[in-house]
């Protein structure tokens, strides 16, 4: 799934119409890229209001800027005129979302350290809006730890991430670094800008599991399963959509990071429930993760075939159950617990069983037999199991499943709220 496809161009149009985003823009090379992005926000309706550093202003010119957005350009914090015109305080208030591209590693830091020394992060740090970047800068800088100390303290303060990507450099290296492309970006501010669909969820923290676990068995091979992840990253993005700060833990799958949410990646069930237990307290939990029942104890080296001899066999242990324990907790128990359940047999009796046993507030029941060919692909027939009843829902795409059951969790997120 492309971040992009996550909401449609007609929704993100929608969405964008009228609204005033306030984009600073760091001294990178990527710098030329938010140029594009200006465009591509201004077709679909959005007013851009630019800040440069004065590291992007030699990137870039403030002229480019002010002739495709159509408005003036700011870059220093103490002209006067900016001052009498438009205090600084107003440029941010005034703004739905202030959106930083490229965010380079300096800039990054200067954020998560709280300066004030320029514009940019004087904006940043008076600033009471949703703040999403879209970092760019040198594959060695983004994996440097002084970076990934200053993205997680970021990351904690609510700023949202979108990218980067992995690819080729300008500055002829491989990795992560690379600033999203205009179009997934835009596709992130849709989904992070208050009033993108209903705000039911506004104000709420949602933590979701996604995708399978990985146990490795040797340094070569593992115990996994066919999730996709396609279901929880679909419910992650829907729950960003209707306002929600969401954490999404995620196994190893093929699809983008949802835009608008602060995705960990994880490999094993026990890193998955780590995760998890860090990410709490939240208002809701999803278990959309197809967790691994066992894990091995996996060997040091390559386990290695004798000719002749007995194949090796697996001494499994049982992995800890995510939802229960978050079900179960006596302390931080996210109000509403809910689960899937994946079976090809007996559904609704298994999901019933599961109900209980888990703990959970509703479980969300699904046939994966070879013949219902939900794993993989982007349609799921769903039916929710609760202590109330099941409802059955008919055949969806993922993405109308995640609206729809986001929509279903706020309505009673807020109903369990006023029945204490
Ligand atoms: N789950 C979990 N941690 C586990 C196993 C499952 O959090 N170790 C969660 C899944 O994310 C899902 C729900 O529990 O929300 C149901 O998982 P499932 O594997 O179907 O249930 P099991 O209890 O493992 O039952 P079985 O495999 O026998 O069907």
């Amino acid at each position: 799934m492309r971040a992009e496809s996550l909401v449609s161009t007609d929704a993100q149009q929608q969405i964008l119409a009228g609204r005033t985003l306030l984009l600073i823009v760091g001294g990178g090379v990527a710098a030329y890229k938010s140029l594009d992005l200006v465009r591509r926000l201004r077709e679909r309706g959005a007013r851009v209001r630019t800040v440069l550093t004065a590291a992007a202003a030699r990137f870039v010119t403030p002229l480019s800027f002010a002739s495709l957005s159509g408005e003036r350009v700011f870059d220093d914090l103490f002209s006067l005129t900016d001052e009498q015109e438009m205090g600084h305080i107003r440029l941010s208030r005034e703004a739905d979302l202030v959106v930083v591209a490229p965010a380079t590693a300096h800039l990054l830091a200067r954020m998560a350290s709280g300066q004030a020394d320029d514009l940019a992060t004087t904006l940043l740090l008076a600033t009471d809006k949703r703040v999403l970047v879209a970092p760019a800068m040198n594959v060695r800088m983004w994996l440097h730890p002084a970076t990934r100390r200053n993205i997680a303290q970021l990351r904690d303060d609510g700023v949202l991430f979108v990218g980067p990507e992995e690819g080729e450099m300008a500055c002829g290296e491989f990795g992560p670094g690379r600033m999203s492309e205009p179009l997934a970006i835009v596709a992130a501010i849709a989904a992070a800008l208050p009033g993108a669909g209903r705000q039911s969820l506004a104000g709420r923290h949602v933590v979701v599991t996604s995708g399978p676990t990985r146990e490795p068995i040797d340094p070569a091979r593992y115990l996994s399963n066919r999730s996709s992840g396609k279901q929880g990253h679909a419910i992650a993005a829907a729950a960003a959509r209707a306002g929600a700060r969401v954490t999404l833990v995620s196994g190893p799958v093929e699809i983008d990071d949802p835009p608008g949410v602060e995705t960990r990646h994880v490999e094993t069930a026990l890193q998955m429930l780590a995760a998890v237990e860090a990410a709490l307290p939240a208002d809701l939990f999803i278990g959309a993760a197809a967790v691994a029942d066992w894990r091995a104890e996996p060997a040091p080296d390559k386990i290695k075939k004798r000719p002749g001899g007995a194949p090796p066999s697996l001494v499994l242990s049982e992995n800890p159950d995510i939802l229960a324990r978050v079900a179960r907790r006596e302390s931080a128990r996210p109000t509403l617990v809910v689960g899937f359940a994946a079976e090809t047999r007996d559904m609704i009796a298994n999901a019933e069983e599961k109900l209980a046993r888990k703990g959970c507030d509703l479980i969300v029941a699904n046939d994966v037999s070879a013949a219902a060919g939900v794993f993989g692909g982007d349609a799921n027939e769903v039916h929710l199991v609760g202590p109330d009843g099941v409802e059955s829902w008919p055949r969806l795409d993922k993405s109308d499943v995640a609206a729809r059951l986001v929509a279903r969790l706020a309505e009673r997120l807020s109903q369990a709220e006023c029945a204490r």
